[in-house]
């Protein structure tokens, strides 16, 4: 027995601590990776907490487009009526006239810090003084040698609201960050005005806090989502490194700023939504396609974001080596990311267990090679004496040793995306010390689907609004679909089709914003895919509408 218990120890703990910080591409995940750097119970839970701390709050000092916090809030909260205000708003055809900071931070799409400890989240926040929650989640302010400049961290791309949860880790499903510094380029050509000053109240600092970021985003290459939800980072690191001269630092001088070299993505769609975090303990290759082979994801981000603030990255790359304890913080609480759980949020009755068992049998059949091993609670000898919520819980996910990418047909724009600045970016020293390899790739990873019910709508381009509409061969899913959400229940979730209710049942109130309408005919946004093999064989749909709820119903408790 004692032998048995030190093989053991050796065969469950040796690997692991040999590979545990080898961001290699030979890794294989033996088991999930949810405590990446084999830390103690003690440290495990003080650095989560920590590391949640920093996807609140930007970590990153030396961005040099930063906006000052204080002329922006005056000018938000001024008299609309004000005439000085009203020419800024002309000068800069900025969007509608906000009335405050409140309804900026709205429009941005970042949420609300919740006032209560929620239980139903998996991912608890930390406790944060009365000021720091003030602001909503992923806004951060910094103190700056000028001045209080105001940023985005993680969580404006990667914490959602979920029916009044806030979930750190789930994606956003309408973030505006990216569109807050395109939207900021549009105010620099009028910062040395009076207006600004004089109705600002601007200080000596912010001005020069201004004149730096207008500097900086003479290197940065912005681009508009196709749709809101979907994120243009790609092209935004593509067309900035393309302002930027082909050495190891990309330095910016005035000749590349002035001179981009073409790249495809200006016109390519290569849009994604943000990816959940909780999927990250599985996989040993990140992002949608798997593209970027070896690495730190966490680190890749850090790059890729400052990338795209025109950031000095020998400036970057001297701040990484000092911050090791804050990424190593933050990756740890990424990884440590758990899913929420369906029963969580609409009871225990909610879930019909014969109908989740023969899905479960589908599930087997035709979907398992590719997403993966799902064993749950009632597959279990002694299933007899659990609770009906006991039986459904994932008792063991198996997913590949080796994250595997696979072309099932859907919209290839993402992936064809990588090949216009792989090069670029394995180019770099900082990708060089991070061990950082990019490899562009043919098709998509099937990601694992812990957490499916949460992740509406469904591919990497957000074109399939809910499960049902996933089961059904591609020409017959829906064209366009109106998007909102996730505040009410009953309202804006269908909770037979898992997802956006369609149709007559999608509330009024969304089909008003044409913002908010998904149209899969435009480029970059098509549906197809995922059916000829999977749920097609012979030209036919495999699954009965029978058998097409029993699926579902299964997936409802992964
Ligand atoms: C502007 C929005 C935005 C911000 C801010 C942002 N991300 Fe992301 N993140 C994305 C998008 C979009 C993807 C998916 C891209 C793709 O794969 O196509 C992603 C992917 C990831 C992944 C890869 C997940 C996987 O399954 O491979 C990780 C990890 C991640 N982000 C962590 C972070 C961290 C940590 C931060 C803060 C330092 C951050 N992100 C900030 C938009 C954002
Ligand atoms: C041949 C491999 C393969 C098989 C078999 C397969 N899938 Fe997938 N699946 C994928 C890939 C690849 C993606 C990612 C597509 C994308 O994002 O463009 C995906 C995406 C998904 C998604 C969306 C995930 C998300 O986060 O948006 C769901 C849900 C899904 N599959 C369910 C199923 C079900 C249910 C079955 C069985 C009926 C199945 N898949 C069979 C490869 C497969």
């Amino acid at each position: 027995m004692k032998m048995m218990n030190l093989i053991k120890y050796i065969l469950f703990t040796l690997p692991l601590t040999l590979y545990a910080q080898d961001w290699g591409p030979q890794v294989e995940v033996l088991i999930p990776r949810d405590n990446i750097y084999q830390l103690d119970q003690a440290s495990l839970i003080k650095n989560i907490d920590t590391g949640r701390r920093i996807a609140l709050f930007y970590p990153v000092s030396v961005s040099d487009l930063l906006i000052p916090y204080g002329p922006m809030k005056t000018f938000f909260e001024s008299d609309p009526d004000d005439p000085v205000r009203k020419l800024i708003y002309d000068l800069t055809r900025t969007v509608s006239p906000f009335k405050s900071m409140d309804e900026v931070f709205k429009w941005l799409g970042v949420h609300e810090y919740p006032s209560i400890i929620q239980e139903e989240n998996p991912n608890p926040l930390p406790l944060l003084s009365a000021q720091e929650k003030s602001l909503p989640m992923g806004a951060t302010l910094i103190q700056t040698k000028d001045g209080e400049a105001l940023t985005f961290g993680c969580a404006a791309c990667h914490a959602s609201d979920l029916f009044g949860v806030k979930i750190l880790g789930l994606t956003n499903r309408f973030p505006r960050a990216n569109e807050f510094f395109r939207q900021g380029q549009s105010f620099a050509p009028y910062i040395n005005s009076f207006i600004f000053k004089d109705l600002l109240k601007t200080t000596e600092g912010e001005r020069l806090m201004l004149l730096k970021a207008k500097t900086s985003t003479k290197w940065v290459g912005t681009k508009k989502p196709k749709m809101i939800g979907l994120d243009t980072s790609l092209a935004q690191v593509a067309l900035s490194l393309a302002k930027r001269e082909k050495d190891p630092y990309a330095t910016r001088t005035e000749l590349s700023a002035k001179l981009p070299r073409p790249n495809k993505l200006s016109k390519l769609v290569a849009d994604s939504k943000p990816a959940v975090w909780w999927n990250v303990k599985y996989k040993n290759r990140w992002l949608s396609d798997g593209s970027i082979i070896s690495g730190n994801p966490v680190h890749t981000n850090f790059l890729w974001n400052e990338i795209g603030r025109g950031t000095d990255l020998k400036k970057l790359e001297e701040w990484m080596k000092t911050a090791t304890p804050q990424i190593e913080a933050l990756t740890t609480a990424v990884f440590a990311t758990k899913a929420p759980r369906f029963e969580k949020f609409f009871g225990p009755d909610s879930i019909s267990l014969e109908s989740a068992r023969r899905g479960q049998k589908h599930f087997v059949q035709s979907c398992q090679k590719c997403h993966g091993i799902y064993e749950k609670g009632w597959d279990l000898p002694d299933a007899k004496q659990l609770s009906n919520i006991e039986l459904i819980q994932n008792i063991k996910i198996t997913y590949h040793k080796k994250t595997p990418v696979i072309n099932v047909g859907t919209d290839p724009g993402r992936y064809l995306g990588m090949y216009e600045f792989a090069a670029d970016l394995n180019r770099l020293q900082i990708s060089k010390n991070l061990k950082t390899i990019v490899e562009p790739q043919k098709g998509y990873v099937p990601p694992p689907l812990e957490g499916i019910w949460a992740r509406w709508p469904y591919f990497h381009n957000n074109s399939i609004p809910n499960l049902c509409a996933l089961l059904t061969k591609s020409a017959d899913r829906p064209k366009t679909f109106t998007t909102g959400a996730a505040i009410n229940k009953k309202t804006d979730f269908d909770l037979n089709c898992v997802g956006y209710p369609l149709g007559e049942k999608a509330p009024t109130a969304w089909s008003k914003n044409p913002d908010y309408l998904y149209d899969t005919k435009k480029q970059g946004l098509t549906n197809t895919g995922h059916d000829i093999g999977i749920i097609i064989k012979d030209g036919k749909e495999i699954f009965t509408d029978e058998e097409k709820k029993d699926l579902i119903e299964f997936l409802k408790t992964l």
